[in-house]
């Protein structure tokens, strides 16, 4: 997949080309659309960072492409890295901490989904995305949460509106994006006074991904964009946007938050 983001970006951007200078973020799923997009951004402000997959030549290639848009950037791919096993997310964690020195902001965003009914949504398939998605999300924590404590980091979670109003076929997406919220909001609690913040970005409809092709497939792009408050489909880079608000200083006494990426969508899906 070709770099979604270049040097242009250091000219609309909102934020000072250095803002993440000398910092390191470390990503699950970062091989993927959406979370790929955060961390070129997140290196052309500055950042060093690992990301985290299944796929280790896609981890891998994805990181070199990532890499080359900073000259003295340092990316790390990391791949056959399950989420749903911690002890395999911790030797990735000790990699980071090895080659990059530490971690001062986690993003969770490592995501199994498919359109299934319930009644052909077996018990297996329900857990394999709960375990992908949430447990992934707790065990990401679990294993960088020295870190985090040490250099008083900042989680995002990435989390959906689904959940907000019932959609069919999403029954098992819709349970592990509810439960990602909890646990980031007792998350925000409990490890604020720790000097660790931790908040949801919840994506609405993103144009040019794998979740968009699923869930709009054939659909008139029109009228679905039509219905969007913004009249727009979301962006990568919207996202990305975001993603290095809430983790500059811009967004320090942000905490326990679902910053909601839509254009204002789920505000106009409900069921008549
Ligand atoms: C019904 C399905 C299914 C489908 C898999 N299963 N695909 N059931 N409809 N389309 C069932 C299997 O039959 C099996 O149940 C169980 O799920 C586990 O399947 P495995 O293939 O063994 O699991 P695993 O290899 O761990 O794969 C996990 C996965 C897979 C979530 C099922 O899709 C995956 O790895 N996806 C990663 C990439 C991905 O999905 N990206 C999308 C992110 S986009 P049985 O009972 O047979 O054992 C996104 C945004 C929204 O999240 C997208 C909206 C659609």
């Amino acid at each position: 997949m070709p770099l979604t983001l270049d040097q242009t970006y250091l000219t609309r951007s909102s934020f000072k080309p250095d803002i993440f200078k000398g910092k390191v973020v470390f990503v699950t799923g970062g091989a993927g659309s959406i979370c790929r997009v955060q961390v070129e951004a997140m290196v052309l402000l500055g950042a060093n960072a690992a990301i985290i997959g299944r796929n280790q030549l896609k981890t891998e290639s994805t990181a070199k492409e990532i890499e080359s848009l900073r000259s003295d950037a340092k990316v790390l791919g990391i791949g056959n890295v399950d989420v749903r096993d911690v002890q395999s997310l911790k030797r990735a964690v000790q990699l980071t901490v090895e080659q990059l020195g530490k971690i001062d902001y986690l993003i969770a965003g490592a995501a199994g989904n498919f359109l299934s009914d319930f009644n052909n949504l077996s018990s297996n398939a329900f857990k394999s995305v709960i375990s992908i998605d949430l447990l992934g999300s707790f065990n990401t924590v679990k294993a960088c949460y020295e870190q985090l404590i040490k250099n008083k980091g900042s989680i995002i979670f990435i989390s959906a509106t689904l959940h907000y109003y019932g959609i069919p076929f999403q029954a098992h997406v819709s349970a592990a994006k509810a439960g990602i919220d909890a646990l980031s909001q007792a998350l925000a609690v409990e490890l604020g006074p720790l000097g660790v913040k931790s908040n949801c970005i919840a994506p609405g409809i993103i144009e040019n991904t794998e979740g968009y092709d699923r869930l709009i497939g054939d659909n008139d792009h029109k009228e679905v964009t039509k219905k969007i408050p913004l009249q727009r489909g979301g962006t990568k880079e919207d996202i990305a946007n975001a993603t290095c608000f809430l983790f500059s200083d811009a967004g320090n006494y942000i905490n326990g938050d679902i910053i909601v990426v839509d254009g204002g969508a789920w505000q106009t899906f409900q069921p008549a």
